[in-house]
């Protein structure tokens, strides 16, 4: 097998927050990047920043501005290097959106899936790892939870991802060759420790994490806790938070140990500890030092009370485990938030 330094990989979305992170990551194993993403809700700063950490140039870390449901956009991407892999992260991923538009979830989602994999086949690549949710379990069978168990997503934005899913498994076995690792991830936050690539959301953000460093630094005046009468001991939803270096190391453990994989591969990426929406806020109170005032609120449809993973999979079949806490989350997005108050506008 060739050594790392001479294979090529194909990052779609690659200027994205799990997308940029994991570019620094498969660099530093000495991968070669070509980075296609539409700009759509990221920014090309990332690549500048994913550059400068790892010494990187124009060559080792490629960038087309493209769209991946744009054949030729993908053609010029893929003419770059002899690619090896691709990881695919490049989509839509806000439920409520998805809610509104799902069509567009399709189109993206979806129908970008399907030119990415036209693309592989046109330039003979068959090594796939893919970016999936733990959206696809819907409210799980049971915690933690573990890939056998029933899925069934509750948003467009879900069944996008578990029909993606489907699609891989369909192709990998229509002809042999297929490698594809299908990672759900459970919920990604943190940032680089450098503090100079993180999430940069586009208005309010939906989700936990940046919403709390967001009112920290000061952008907004307080947090809303979504409904504090659920049946766990605190009253608040549990999630999975999982520092996103360490997901982005999942992804180069699964291109690392992808001949273990014959077809597609469903694995979950979590650290297999849940934490409360207030463990959380006490977490990055005492990460900013700032107040942090919530407000509690109504539940927000269609969530979850409980979801946290069985890592065992991925330490089994990738040698992967989460190591950072949730404190070195906290601190980490923060030294990004802090560093950048407008995120890559600053
Ligand atoms: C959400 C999506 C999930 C998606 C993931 C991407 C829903 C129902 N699920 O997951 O499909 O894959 O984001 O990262 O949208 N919370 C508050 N106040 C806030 C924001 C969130 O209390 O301002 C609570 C939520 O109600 C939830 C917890 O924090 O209990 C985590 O929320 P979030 O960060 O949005 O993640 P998920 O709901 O797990």
């Amino acid at each position: 097998m060739s050594e790392p330094e001479d294979r090529t990989v194909v990052v779609t979305g690659g200027a994205g927050y799990i997308g940029s992170h994991t570019c620094v990551v498969l660099l530093e194993a000495g991968w070669r990047v070509v980075v296609i993403d539409n700009l759509d809700n990221s920014s090309e700063v990332a690549i500048d920043r994913v550059r400068e950490l790892t010494g990187a140039d124009a060559d080792r870390c490629a960038f087309v501005e493209g769209d991946i449901r744009e054949p030729a956009d993908l053609d010029r991407a893929f003419a770059v290097g002899d690619a090896a892999a691709v990881v695919h992260f490049a989509g839509r991923k806000a439920v409520g959106e998805s809610v509104d538009h799902p069509l567009w979830y399709y189109d993206h989602n979806v129908g970008g899936t399907v030119c990415l994999l036209e693309a592989m086949q046109r330039h003979g690549v068959r090594d796939l790892v893919f970016s999936s949710s733990c959206t696809v379990y819907g409210e799980p069978e049971g915690v933690p939870i573990t890939e056998g168990m029933r899925v069934g997503a509750q948003s467009p934005y879900g069944r996008t991802k578990l029909i993606i899913e489907e699609m891989l498994a369909d192709v990998a076995a229509s002809e042999p060759g297929w490698r594809v690792a299908l990672l759900r991830y459970f919920n990604p936050v943190g940032a680089h420790p450098s503090g100079r690539i993180g999430e940069d959301p586009v208005g309010i953000p939906n989700n936990l994490m940046p919403y709390i460093m967001q009112v920290a630094v000061g952008r907004r005046d307080h947090l809303t806790v979504n409904g504090d009468d659920y049946p766990t001991p605190d009253g608040t939803c549990i999630r999975d938070y999982l520092h996103v270096v360490d997901l982005a190391e999942g992804h180069l453990a699964a291109l690392d140990h992808i001949d273990r994989l014959d077809g597609a591969i469903a694995v979950n990426l979590g650290t297999g500890v849940g934490s409360s929406v207030l463990d959380v806020v006490h977490a990055a109170r005492a990460a900013t030092g700032q107040p942090i005032p919530y407000e509690v609120g109504p539940r927000r449809a269609g969530d979850v009370v409980a979801a946290w993973a069985d890592p065992t999979a991925a330490a089994e079949l990738l040698g992967w485990r989460a190591t950072r806490t949730l404190d070195e989350m906290c601190a980490d997005h923060w030294r990004w938030q802090a560093t950048n108050p407008a995120g890559y506008a600053s």
